[in-house]
């Protein structure tokens, strides 16, 4: 079920009811908790009318995330990590938990590892997501033990078409599936003990799971599951007729059938985990191509790709949210897949998106969707990159783009967070083939024009160079805005009367200290407003907004 531990009301009575009444319920259904701090709230994604948020500490949260690169999960390495995300004023860092390292003997579990990388993310203010390295990666399961990978009549790989082996774990597997279920649950059992601050608020239960370089497995037990009907379960859930895996899915049933069995399998691991400790957890999914999708295997086949996120919910109800990880710069197909895994029954998460200098504004487009959380991979100090600039790209330099950003967002997180549940955000990123944009509000149009100058309105907008803009607005009330932008014009429009025209009454620089006040740096007047409010690409600044019409 997707986290709604409670429901949420927006009175204030109501919640702090509430409130006592999920830490009570939290409470009766673990083990004894052993001290006062045990009674922070589970983190929990929690939905209002088809919009949602991630709960942490009993508040929507919006993660500002970084991925580390894969092999950054050591102590040796830790420094790489926390100074990058720190100088990127990102609050949660999502870092991978690997089977080969708390469980290189079997039955022998070493949470080492964990532990000191609870305690140092303590130390710099960050939150966890714990990525579950088990099974798959990337479709392979290169960080199973070695005691799995040297016993592969146990832990089969799976079998292509030709008889061949493939590089990825067999679904079919039952000794697999049970290890991978013992450890799982051991890690989630150790957090529920070792974590009583909820440093860590969600989990990814595998990588990239699926297959490439085939689409289905052909082994034995493979075989045996194809040749019988489509289980109900997944007729019924996508309202199809019954029948073989052919008759039922056509072209289809080959990476559809490798789909269920792995949705299938992740289900049950996750829901092992959640019976010792139930965060949120999620899938993240190799992307196929939004407008030219093709077929498996040019795609990684049974992964959780768009046209299987329908399977995905029936095969693994534990499985929260079904999220995208999107390396695709090109503006139409970001936007694409954001609308593809932004749906009533799955919150948008991002929790891999491209590092180099050309993803950063995409975060305004998340946050505006709804996002949960964003994270681009691969920023840490190690000096590893996938992006075509080479390793010098993950120097202080390569963190800037989304540095600038967060430092914005940070401080209102979670008031866009919790504006997001109440459907009150709007946001957008440059589009390079189209310079004005407009968010719609109740009373107002929020106009976003590109490439302006600072003063005047004597020339069309003709888009950033390279396209680096974008801007998230918050509703505060029904002429009130908070503006979040960069490299950007925005200016209103009233919807209530076409024949007038905005008035600002007041638009204030500031900031929100520490207690959530506002707090007034500068009145913008005169020049800095009468052509709309020009967001530079070399300083952030907060806008707060009131207007009227004349
Ligand atoms: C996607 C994977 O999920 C990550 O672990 C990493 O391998 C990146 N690709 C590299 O681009």
């Amino acid at each position: 079920m997707i986290g709604t531990r409670f429901w949420r009301c927006s009175a204030g009575a109501a919640l702090a009811i509430m409130e006592v009444f999920a830490i009570l319920t939290l409470a009766s259904a673990q083990a004894p908790l052993k001290s006062a701090a045990t009674t922070k709230p589970l983190p929990a994604v929690i939905e209002k009318d088809g919009h949602y948020a991630l709960e942490v500490d009993g508040k929507p949260y919006l993660m500002l995330g970084v991925q580390a690169n894969n092999s950054s999960a050591w102590p040796a390495y830790f420094d790489k990590v926390w100074p990058a995300a720190e100088t990127l004023h990102a609050n949660t860092v999502e870092l991978p938990i690997y089977w080969e390292q708390i469980e290189a003997t079997q039955g022998t579990f070493d949470f080492s590892v964990v532990d000191l990388m609870l305690k140092q993310a303590r130390e710099h203010h960050l939150h966890l997501v714990l990525l579950w390295f088990g099974t798959w990666k990337n479709g392979s399961s290169h960080y199973t033990p070695e005691w799995i990978k040297l016993d592969q009549a146990k832990y089969p790989f799976l079998l292509n078409k030709e008889g061949k082996t493939v590089d990825s774990p067999s679904p079919f597997s039952k000794p697999w599936l049970e290890a991978d279920k013992t450890a799982f649950r051991a890690l989630m059992r150790h957090l529920k003990q070792a974590d009583p601050e909820r440093t860590v608020l969600m989990v990814q239960v595998e990588n990239e799971s699926g297959v490439w370089g085939g689409v289905r497995d052909y082994g034995p037990e493979a075989e045996k599951a194809f040749a019988e009907p489509v289980p109900e379960r997944l007729v019924a859930g996508l309202g199809k007729q019954p029948g073989s895996w052919k008759q039922v899915f056509g072209d289809d049933a080959d990476e559809t059938f490798e789909a269920w069995f792995t949705a299938t399998y992740i289900e049950q691991v996750a829901a092992a985990g959640k019976t010792e400790y139930p965060l949120p957890m999620y899938v993240n999914a190799a992307l196929r191509d939004p407008f030219k999708p093709g077929h498996a295997p040019s795609y990684e086949s049974g992964a959780p790709t768009d046209n299987n996120i329908d399977l995905w919910k029936i095969a693994a109800p534990s499985i929260g949210i079904v999220a995208p990880d999107i390396y695709m710069s090109d503006y139409a197909k970001y936007m694409k897949v954001i609308d593809l895994y932004r749906r009533k029954d799955n919150p948008l998460l991002i929790p891999e998106t491209g590092n180099s200098a050309d993803y950063a504004r995409y975060v305004y487009a998340a946050i505006g969707q709804g996002a949960m959380g964003w994270a681009p991979f691969g920023l840490d100090l190690t000096r590893y990159s996938n992006q075509t600039e080479g390793p010098e790209a993950m120097e202080n330099t390569a963190l800037k783009p989304v540095a600038r950003q967060y430092a914005l967002l940070e401080p209102i997180a979670r008031k866009l967070a919790a504006g997001n549940l109440e459907s009150k955000v709007r946001g957008a990123s440059e589009d390079p083939e189209n310079h004005t944009q407009t968010l719609a509000f109740g009373r107002w149009n929020a106009v976003l024009q590109y490439g302006m100058p600072s003063f005047g309105n004597w020339m069309q907008p003709r888009g950033n160079s390279p396209p680096d803009g974008g801007a998230v607005i918050l509703e505060l009330g029904p002429d009130e805005f908070l503006i979040a932008g960069h490299h950007v014009r925005v200016d209103f429009k009233p919807t209530f009367a076409q024949d007038k025209k905005r008035l600002w009454l007041k638009v204030e620089e500031g900031s929100y200290d520490a207690a959530g006040n506002w707090k007034t740096a500068r009145i913008w007047n005169g020049d800095q407003t009468d052509y709309g409010l020009n967001l530079k690409a070399d300083e952030n600044v907060l806008l707060k907004v009131r207007m009227t019409t004349f």
